[in-house]
Order: structure tokens, then C-alpha cells, then sequence
């Protein structure tokens, strides 16, 4: 079956996309794997400047290598999920040591590398080195859902099913911006709350608004709350390690969050997971 979607989702994206750094021609593979693992969890709008400055601060792996992984924890500023920023800082270690500070081309070697799952490594592959690979963000599974399946929302976790329609659907020259285009089509029009049928270029094609739009029959989609939760409480705690240079006393951080039950185990989870360091004194620093 010819893939009737191809062609008005590519001349949508041609005039619709946005101009992003890791998006240009010059942008590195380094660049474009640092940009993905940003982009994973939070909006492009707060990645932007963040990348900058870590593209400006560490151009290369070896850049980034050279730093204890504190330095990572610390310039991640309030992009969230920082346990994102010592794997990027030990996928740069990998790179040094095993692929001679580059990042490496091919699918199965990416995803070896520290913290780098399927999609990543499919989205590095494909934007960095023009592969052809099946690039299924959030964005893209729920659009491919809606089109080709009708359904208002995508499983929680990746189905056999979904790659498979989405390798049907790869083009064969052109993978890239096509993977590309069908993620831009679901952040911009394609939303998770407010499609905007009437601007998406096919909306004619599409199985679910030809449905009717039938809601998500599933269970509630919960909404992720923040405030008062454990992570908002790392939060805090770790903005105190990163604003101080050195290590800091217990007092500063039990100053940042009421709950001594909750701080304490925020805290506790900082130290397992390597955002943080306790030192014999009893104080407090990002991870050396
Ligand atoms: N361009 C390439 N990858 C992207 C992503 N994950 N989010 C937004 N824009 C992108």
C-alpha cells in the first residue's frame, strides 16, 4: 500500500517547522544526541537555552569527559530528570574511552551506550547519520495511533504493533525528516489535548477524526502532579547543591522543605542515585 500520509506531512513540515539549533545543518551528532536526551522529558522551550550553553560550555564529548559529573548535575538547571545529566556525562566517558571521542553511527552501538534506550538511539541514528529507523517519541505515536489506528491515545509503552506500522510507513529515501515531520506534525498540531484538526494536512486520511473523535476508552491518563511530591522536594535540594561551590551543611538543606520525613528520603534518593555525595564531615556535595 502506498503511504498516503507521506507526501502531505512532508510539504506540511517543509512549511511549518520550526527553525531549532539541532535541527540545522551544522548541528553535530554530539549536539543531536544531547539535544534528544534534553528533549525526552521536557518542553523545547526550556531545552533551548540549556542547550546552548552546554553546546557552548562542552562542543564535544571530550569537553564534557574531562568534568567530574557534578559539573553536569549543576548546568542541567531546572530542566528536571537530572539523573538525565550523569548519563549524558557518562555516555561522554563511553565515547572517549571505546568510539575515540565520537559519537558512534549505528543503531546497536548507541544503544549500548550508558543511558541511551531504543528511542535515542533510533532518533541519533536517524537525525545525526541518516538512518533508517523507526523514530517513535510520544508525539509520534500518537499521531501514527490517531491516523492508522483510531485511537485517541497510544499504549503506555511501546507495542510490537506500533513498530511495525511505524517501519510500514518509513519512506525509503528520506527517512529522517520524515521522522522528524511526523514529530513536529504531533507537537504542533496533533497536540495530546487540543488537536487542531482543522490545520493538520490529513485530517482527511486520519481513521480517528473520520470516527467521529472517539474519546480514549482506557483508563484515566493521570495528569503528573509536582507540587508536594518527592521530586519537587529533590528539586530543592539539589538548587541548593548547585548554587553553592563546595560542599554545603546539613542546616542548608533542611532549610528548603518542612516535611523531615520526605526531605530526608529525597535526600537519601539524591545520594543512591549519584546526584549527590555525604561526606565523613556530614556535609553535602554534587557528586566528584
Ligand atoms: N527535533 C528533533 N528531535 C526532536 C525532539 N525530540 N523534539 C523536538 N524537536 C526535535
Amino acid at each position: 500500500m502506498p503511504n498516503l500520509l507521506q507526501g502531505p506531512i512532508l510539504d506540511w513540515y517543509a512549511e511549518n517547522a520550526r527553525d531549532l539549533p539541532w535541527r540545522r545543518p551544522e548541528a553535530t551528532p554530539w549536539g543531536i544526541l544531547v539535544s534528544e536526551i534534553m528533549l525526552q522529558q521536557t518542553p523545547v522551550a526550556r531545552v533551548l537555552p540549556v542547550w546552548e550553553e552546554w553546546m557552548a560550555r562542552w562542543p564535544a564529548p571530550a569537553d564534557l569527559a574531562a568534568e567530574p559529573p557534578g559539573e553536569a548535575v549543576r548546568h542541567w538547571g531546572r530542566l528536571g530528570y537530572p539523573r538525565r545529566a550523569l548519563n549524558l556525562h557518562a555516555c561522554a566517558r563511553a565515547i572517549m574511552a571505546e568510539h575515540d571521542g565520537r559519537v558512534p553511527a549505528d543503531h546497536a552501538t548507541l544503544r549500548s551506550l550508558p543511558g541511551i534506550g531504543e528511542y535515542t538511539s533510533a532518533a541519533v541514528a536517524s537525525f545525526a547519520f541518516g538512518g533508517r529507523h523507526a523514530v517513535l517519541d510520544t508525539n509520534v505515536r500518537r499521531v501514527l495511533g490517531r491516523a492508522v489506528r483510531g485511537e485517541e491515545y497510544p499504549p503506555k509503552a511501546t507495542t510490537a504493533v506500533e513498530r511495525a506500522t511505524a517501519e510500514a510507513l518509513l519512506p525509503v529515501a528520506g527517512a529522517p525528516v520524515w521522522g522528524v515531520a511526523v514529530m513536529e506534525l504531533g507537537a504542533l498540531v496533533c497536540t495530546a489535548r487540543s488537536p487542531r484538526c482543522a490545520d493538520c494536512p490529513v485530517a482527511s486520511q486520519c481513521r480517528w477524526r473520520l470516527a467521529g473523535r472517539p474519546p480514549h476508552d482506557g483508563p484515566a491518563r493521570k495528569g503528573q502532579t509536582y507540587a508536594g511530591t518527592d521530586r519537587q522536594c529533590r528539586g530543592r535540594l539539589l538548587a541548593v547543591l548547585r548554587e553553592a561551590h563546595g560542599a554545603v551543611p546539613k542546616d542548608a538543606l533542611d532549610v528548603v522543605w518542612d516535611d523531615p520525613v520526605q526531605r530526608e528520603r529525597a535526600l537519601d534518593g539524591l545520594v543512591t542515585d549519584g546526584l549527590a555525595e555525604v561526606l565523613p564531615d556530614g556535609t553535602y556535595r554534587l557528586p566528584h
